[in-house]
Parts: structure tokens; sequence; C-alpha cells
């Protein structure tokens, strides 16, 4: 399977990438994850990348779409692609790659949030630097307040989830982002779900919709 998640930053596309991809054994390819570990690392990509990061802007595009086809063709079986494409550069950066080796995407799945919903599920988060694993103070709390439920370690708080900078990729997002799905409207199947709702049910219907795909 080959699906491409999108949505606002905290609609809850890692949250519901994990479920995916265990259900459906696929790779989950998160861009800022990947951009995360390349910081951690020290690598000259990391950063670059770092003071894009860290005020909300989106790292330039062809840092990105570089990484990520290199990420896609490690995972030949199956993908989630979560936070790529962004833009429509890298939408068609993608295209052509895929093209090239003669695959298509599945399906489009849109996780929709109104604004006014994101501040606190970002200002909550709470994530795992060792395995991703992702939590919130309220809504998906750990076994144990601060330590992640896989026996990594404690919990942190990323650094871009400070009310300023959500601000500021919230508005990154409506300017760069939003189009993306657009450009997909007439080539795949999209998927448009609710996320403001409880995090089980967003999955249910993601679950749905996806079965009513491969009928
Ligand atoms: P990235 O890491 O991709 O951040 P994002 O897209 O802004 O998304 P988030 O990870 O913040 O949110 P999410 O939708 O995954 O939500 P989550 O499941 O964690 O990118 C970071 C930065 O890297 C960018 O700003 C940019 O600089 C750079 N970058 C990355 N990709 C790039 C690209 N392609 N091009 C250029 N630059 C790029 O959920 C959030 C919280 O809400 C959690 O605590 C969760 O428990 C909770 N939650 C989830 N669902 C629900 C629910 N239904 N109800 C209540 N709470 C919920």
């Amino acid at each position: 399977m080959r699906l491409i998640l999108l949505g606002p930053p905290g609609a809850g596309k890692g949250t519901q990438c994990k479920r995916i991809i265990e259900k459906y054994q696929a790779a989950h390819l998160s861009s800022g994850d990947i951009l995360r570990a390349e910081r951690a690392a020290g690598s000259e990509l990391g950063q670059k990348a770092q003071s894009y990061m860290d005020s909300g802007g989106l790292v330039p595009d062809d840092l990105i779409i570089d990484m990520m086809i290199k990420a896609v063709k490690q995972a030949p079986s199956g993908y989630v692609l979560d936070g790529f494409p962004r833009t429509v550069p890298q939408a068609e950066g993608l295209d052509q790659a895929l093209n090239r080796a003669g695959e298509k995407i599945d399906a489009i799945v849109e996780l929709q949030v109104p604004d006014s919903a994101i501040l606190s599920r970002m200002t909550g988060r709470r994530s795992c630097p060792k395995c991703g694993q992702v939590y919130h103070v309220e809504n998906l709390k750990p076994k144990v307040e601060g330590q992640c439920d896989n026996s990594c370690g404690p919990l942190v708080q990323r650094k871009d989830d400070t009310p300023d900078v959500v601000e500021h990729r919230l508005k990154t997002y409506h300017e760069q982002t939003a189009a993306v799905v657009g450009y997909y409207k007439d080539k795949y199947p999209i998927l448009t779900i609710n996320a403001d709702q409880p995090i089980d049910a967003v999955t249910a219907d993601v679950f749905a919709g996806l079965e009513s795909l491969a009928r």
C-alpha cells in the first residue's frame, strides 16, 4: 500500500500513521522525523534544516525532495508518507520519481481539523526522541507520566510546539501546503476525514475509508 497523509500541523498525521502502518504493514516515512534524526546526527542536511524548522517555515524543496525520494526507494513494499509532499513542487518531484519507477499512490488521506483545535494539541504533545511514539498530556497519556511506553526513556516536548511557532506553522500550511490537496484532486482517490474527533474515532473512519476504496 502507498498512501499520502495530508493535514495541518497537529492534525494527527503521526498518530494515525502509526496505526495505519501497524494494520497494513507499511513503512512510516515522516519527513519531520527524518529531518529531526538528521539534526540529532549533526549531518549537513540536519544543520541546513535547523533554522527553518525552529521558526516554523519550510525546509527548501530541493533538500526535501532528494531526502524523501531516497526514503521511498528504500520502502519497495509500501509506505505511508507523513508531512511530504508539502508544496506543489514537492508533489511534482514525487510524481516524477513514481513515474520513473512505474508506481502509483493508492490514495490520499486528508485529515481536516479547524485551526482553533490545533494549539492545545501541539502544546500538550510529548514525543519519544528514540522511537518517535507521540503522546498528549491529556488526550493520549503514557502509562507512566513523562516516560515512553516502549521503555525508551523520558519523553520530550518539541521546540517548535510553542504558541508563536505553531501560529507560524499554521500560516505556512495555509499559504503553501493546503494547495497540495487540489494538486491531487484528479490524480488519486482522496479520503477526506473529520479529524476533529477522538483519536480512536478518527482511526475508525480512516480504516473504513481505506477498506471501501479497496472494495
Ligand atoms: P513535521 O514533524 O512534519 O510537523 P507537522 O506536519 O507540522 O506535523 P506534526 O508532527 O506537528 O503534527 P501531526 O499532524 O503529525 O500530529 P500528531 O499526530 O503529532 O514537520 C516539522 C518541521 O519540519 C516543519 O515545520 C518544517 O520546517 C520541516 N518539514 C517537514 N517536512 C517538510 C517538507 N515536506 N517540506 C519542507 N519542510 C518540512 O498529533 C499532535 C498532538 O495531538 C499529539 O500530542 C497527539 O496525541 C494529539 N492528537 C492527535 N490526534 C488527536 C485527536 N484526534 N484528538 C485529540 N488529540 C489528538
